[in-house]
């Protein structure tokens, strides 16, 4: 039996854990060649490993989304390894909170460079690729569709309090699905956004609890959740918990699959139910 991503091949971001990783399984398991990238090196080799295990093909492209190179060589790599792009998938990222009178420079550019001006230099560098792609299949008669998918936040659509830096960048990410949604349509490419409420991954993890900390960019930045303030969080979602990292994959997965090829410039909101915090 055929599945459904066959001979396709994505890209996904920040794919080491968490989210991304569960998204790299899955589209690997509906037949995508995927380029794995994480920060760390360690985590997106383990996810590549986990793809071959399952009978898929993945390979890494490690580094920093914010890294000036990054997005040519993100591209490069799709294109040298698979010969082409089909799906990509902006999901890297971490968040670094502050109440705005505290919040510095740094740490505003910080999380704006990641969220938002990374998946800006992709979508920009994938382009070209894409367009010559799109010349050659439709001089044979051929229609492709292709699927970019971004990652944001019900922090982008409602605010949250201690995240001014990440809420303006995770609510860019939306303005910018809308408006590729338009340059690219005409590309056979749709762009649409999935906002995610609470997912259990290291970013919401209790074990880390406060004081936590994780190493991005050569910075120690506080993640994980508070357990009360965990079990506050889930009382106030119709679902009555946070979602998993594979049940976030499956969001992300409806923008990817054939079903649905005609819809482009949403965003989805995958929260267990939550309509607003
Ligand atoms: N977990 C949640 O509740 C939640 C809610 C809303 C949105 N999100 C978003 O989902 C995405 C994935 O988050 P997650 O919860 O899976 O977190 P996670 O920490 O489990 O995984 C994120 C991965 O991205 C990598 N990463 C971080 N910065 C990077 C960079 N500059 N370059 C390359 N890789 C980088 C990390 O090393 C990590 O492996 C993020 O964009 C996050 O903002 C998460």
């Amino acid at each position: 039996m055929t599945q459904k991503l066959d001979g396709k091949v994505a890209l996904v971001s920040g794919s080491g854990r968490g989210i991304g990783r569960s998204i790299a399984l899955k589209l690997a398991l509906e037949g995508a060649r995927v380029v794995v990238n994480d920060l760390d090196a360690a985590p997106a080799e383990e996810t590549v490993a986990a793809i071959r295990d399952a009978g898929g093909q993945a390979v890494a492209c490690i580094g920093s989304v914010t890294a000036p190179d990054f997005a040519e060589r993100f591209v490069a790599t799709a294109v040298n390894e698979y010969k082409g792009i089909d799906i990509i998938i902006n999901n890297a990222g971490y968040t670094w909170d502050s109440v705005i009178q505290k919040m510095t420079d740094e740490q505003w550019y910080a999380i704006l460079d990641c969220h938002l001006t990374a998946p800006f230099r992709i979508l920009r560098a994938a382009q070209p690729v894409i367009r010559n792609l799109v010349k050659a299949e439709t001089e044979a008669g051929q229609r492709v569709m292709r699927k970019v998918v971004n990652v944001s936040s019900v922090a982008g659509l409602f605010g949250n309090a201690g995240q001014t830096n990440y809420s303006v960048a995770k609510a860019g990410i939306t303005g910018m699905t809308m408006t590729l949604a338009k340059e690219w349509g005409r590309m056979n490419v749709t762009v649409n956004c999935v906002a995610f409420g609470l997912i259990k991954t290291r970013l919401t993890s209790t074990t880390a609890g406060e004081g936590g900390t994780a190493s991005i960019e050569g910075r120690e930045i506080q993640v994980g959740v508070n357990p009360d303030l965990m079990a506050a969080m889930e009382k106030g979602i119709p679902l009555g918990r946070g979602g998993t990292p594979d049940e976030a994959a499956g969001a992300v997965y409806l923008f990817c699959q054939p079903e649905s090829d005609y819809v482009s410039g949403q965003t989805l909101m995958c929260t267990g139910g939550l309509t607003g915090i």
